[in-house]
Formats: C-alpha cells, sequence, structure tokens
C-alpha cells in the first residue's frame, strides 16, 4: 500500500535506471510530440501518491492533468469499473443503448449549473466535447460565428485547436484553422496595468474604473461583436472560468456575468469550458457556482471519470435537440466502463465531504504559498512565471502585455 510509506521516498538519482531505459526505448518506438514533464515511468499509483519503476514515491501534484479528483485508484471508482466490465466493456451506445449512459447524463442534468431543463450527451475527451458544442450551438442558432479569448485553451483537435491561442507547441505548422473564429482580450487582471482585483460581483456598467481590463476587455469583446461580425451572425462565445493552460487566472466575476448576460440578449450560445475547473478543482463542483451565471452550454471532461475518458456537453435541451438524429455520436462515445467510473466519481462528490476538502486544502495553500513567492525578477523572467504565480501583484506593473505574450 502506497499510502502507508512517507509521502516522498527517493531511492536512486532522478531518473532511475529502468526509467532510463524505458526512456531510451520510447524515444525509439514513440514520436517526439508527446512531451513528458518528468523523466520517470509511473509502476503504480494510488491517492495522491505515484510510484515509479524504479521504486521512488512522489506526491503527484498533476493528477494527470487535473484528472484523479478522487485519487489514484480510489478503490469505490476501481470497483465499479470492474463490476462493469465483468457485464460488459462495449456495446456502442450508437448500436444497443446501456443505462449507465443514461445515469450519468440524468446526474449532469440535475448537477449542471441553472434551472432550465437540461439533456447530456457524452465523448470521449475534452476536445470533442469543444467540438461537439460548437456543433451544437451552430444548429441550434443556425449562425456561425465562434468567440473565443486570448490565452485560451480548448484542445488539439481541429476546432478545439483553432479556439486554442497559444501557437507554440499547440498551433504552429499546422494551418489552416477553422474558419469563422474570433478571438477576444481575456480580463487579464494581473498582467494589465491600471487594474484591479474585482471579484466584488458588481456590473461593469457601474464600475468607475474605466482603465481595469474588465472594462476593456469587454469594450473590445463588444467592439469585435458588432464592429467585425454582426451580433445577429454569432453562434457562440466560448471560455473557461479560470484560465488554465494560458497562466490559472480567473475570469473577473462582472465580466463573466456581462458576458452570459450579452450572450443571452443577442441570441449567443453561451458556452463554459469546465473541462479543467469541473468537479472540484475550484472547491465547488463547477466553477460556474462562484459567478452565480448558467451556461447554455456546460463542457466537462477530466475528473468526470476519474482516470477513464470520458467528456460530456450539458445543456439546455432545446439547444442540445438541435442536432437530428444520427447527426451526434460515435463508436467510443459514453463508453460504459467510463460511465460506471463516473458514478462512483460523481458519489464522492455528493456523498462525502470531498468539496470541503478541496476548499481546506485550497485555503491553506492560498495561505502558505505566499511565503514562497520570490522577490521580483527582471521583466522577462517575472513573465515566464506568470503562470504559476498568477496573484503576484508585485510583478504586475512591470510587464507590458506583448511582453508577457513574447515570452510566456
Ligand atoms: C480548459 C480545457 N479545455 C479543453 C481541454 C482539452 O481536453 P482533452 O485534452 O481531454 O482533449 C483541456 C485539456 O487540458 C482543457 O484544460
Amino acid at each position: 500500500m502506497l499510502n502507508d510509506m512517507p509521502a516522498i521516498q527517493i531511492k536512486t538519482p532522478i531518473p532511475g535506471s529502468q526509467s532510463q531505459q524505458l526512456m531510451a526505448r520510447r524515444e525509439a518506438a514513440v514520436p517526439q510530440g508527446p512531451f513528458h514533464v518528468t523523466p520517470v515511468f509511473a509502476a503504480r499509483a494510488e491517492g495522491a501518491l505515484i510510484e515509479d519503476v524504479d521504486g521512488n514515491t512522489f506526491i503527484d501534484f498533476a493528477s494527470g492533468i487535473g484528472v484523479t479528483n478522487c485519487g489514484h485508484n480510489h478503490p469505490d471508482l476501481v470497483s465499479r469499473a470492474k463490476e462493469q466490465m465483468d457485464k460488459y466493456v462495449h456495446t456502442s451506445f450508437n448500436v444497443v443503448p446501456y443505462e449507465p449512459y443514461v445515469q450519468v447524463a440524468e446526474r449532469l442534468n440535475e448537477l449542471a449549473p441553472g434551472d432550465s431543463p437540461k439533456k447530456t450527451f457524452l465523448v470521449n475527451s475534452g476536445s470533442e466535447a469543444v467540438e461537439n458544442a460548437i456543433k451544437f450551438a451552430r444548429a441550434h442558432t443556425k449562425k456561425q460565428a465562434v468567440v473565443c479569448f486570448d490565452h485560451a485553451y480548448h484542445g488539439r483537435t481541429y476546432m478545439a485547436m483553432s479556439l486554442t491561442a497559444k501557437t507554440k507547441p499547440y498551433k504552429y505548422g499546422f494551418a489552416p484553422f477553422n474558419s469563422e473564429i474570433y478571438r477576444a482580450p481575456f480580463p487579464y487582471l494581473y498582467r494589465t496595468p491600471g487594474s484591479v482585483d474585482r471579484t466584488c460581483g458588481g456590473s461593469i456598467e457601474a464600475c468607475p474604473n474605466t482603465t481595469c481590463s474588465c472594462n476593456t476587455s469587454f469594450d473590445a469583446f463588444k467592439d469585435i461583436i458588432e464592429g467585425q461580425i454582426g451580433s445577429d451572425l454569432v453562434a457562440a462565445v466560448i471560455i473557461e472560468p479560470v484560465m488554465g493552460e494560458g497562466g490559472f487566472m480567473p475570469v473577473p466575476a462582472p465580466f463573466m456575468q456581462s458576458l452570459a448576460a450579452y450572450c443571452k440578449a443577442n441570441n449567443i450560445v453561451f458556452i463554459l469550458d469546465e473541462i479543467q475547473t469541473g468537479f472540484g478543482r475550484t472547491g465547488k463542483l463547477f466553477a460556474a457556482e462562484h459567478y452565480d451565471v448558467e451556461p447554455d452550454l456546460l463542457v466537462v471532461a477530466k475528473g468526470l471519470a476519474g482516470g477513464l475518458p470520458l467528456s460530456a456537453v450539458t445543456g439546455r435541451t432545446e439547444i442540445m435537440e438541435a442536432i437530428g438524429v444520427g447527426g451526434a455520436g460515435g463508436t467510443y462515445s459514453g463508453n460504459p466502463v467510463a460511465c460506471a467510473m463516473a458514478l462512483a466519481a460523481l458519489d464522492q462528490f455528493e456523498k462525502t465531504d470531498a468539496l470541503k476538502h478541496c476548499q481546506t486544502l485550497g485555503d491553506a495553500l492560498g495561505d502558505r504559498l505566499p511565503d514562497h513567492r520570490r522577490p521580483p525578477r527582471p521583466r522577462s523572467n517575472a513573465c515566464r512565471r506568470a503562470g504559476h504565480r498568477p496573484l503576484d501583484q508585485s510583478t504586475q506593473q512591470g510587464c507590458r502585455r506583448q511582453d508577457h505574450q513574447v515570452c510566456l
């Protein structure tokens, strides 16, 4: 049992010899594209710990990129998946439907923010869910344009990649991208001189600080829609409640609320990409709960099934019914084993104090991490570290927007 051992145990130089040998085989057999942030190979994992093939044990702060929110190999999740495997592993929901898919849909319809009647469609990855959210939005509105934001990350398939902001490494050399995608500035309070940290929830209209990027970004968003596209031609606006890959910056509440209101007023489908923020990552089941907004479409993946590939688009019934019979699907969409594991993961959030635990850990880290803050660095280094110290105001004023974009 890994959990019986001290959290960190380093027995060999890192990487150890077994990991080095596997890396040599990996380099011979696998192209360089899929990167690694650590040089060690996993042997087993449990809770928050990973043991590598050389017997070293680490705390896994990455959680498989925000996936194993209930911990590695949670016994309830694993036993539900095994139980399902003993019954059947795959029939394809498009050929022979099965109850676990319906159960996950029912649970997500119930749990998703807002009171509107909802339906859920399941697929495999976050990117695939983003792709489908755009399909639902376009089918419903019969419009084409999609507005996304600076620094956004929505995935790597073509529509998702087109919505993603950063070129290297995600988009470089892969053009042409999908058309009818427009990018608006993100209210990046940390890197915009004159901004203030506004979590007040007040309305943008009433805000006296016209230089705050909450205000200027919302003006720019409206200018893009009304000046460049035409508000009657926009199908969807998509945003991450906390910009993840782009620097772990929460959307300021006034901006989020103004965005939702603008979309409602203009028959634009408001899509929240909660692939990374969902299932406890912000202390609530969904980050939308911090903003008191109801997305028209909620896109989730990662923590949904605690480690098996499963993603979902949950949205207002009228939008979800806009695609005709056979217009949405896929061979593996909503795999029954992944669904069984998702049901067990949802139980953890609903029936235990897992969310409270997330909040406690978040508060403890929030209290203690500032003690480890380093003194301000020269501009370029400060910029490079922006993603890891999003709330450090000490370097904010010295960094112009262009510097950040060049060196992050
Ligand atoms: C906000 C967000 N959207 C979309 C994706 C893409 O998900 P996937 O890697 O499962 O395709 C990610 C993955 O990191 C993400 O963080």
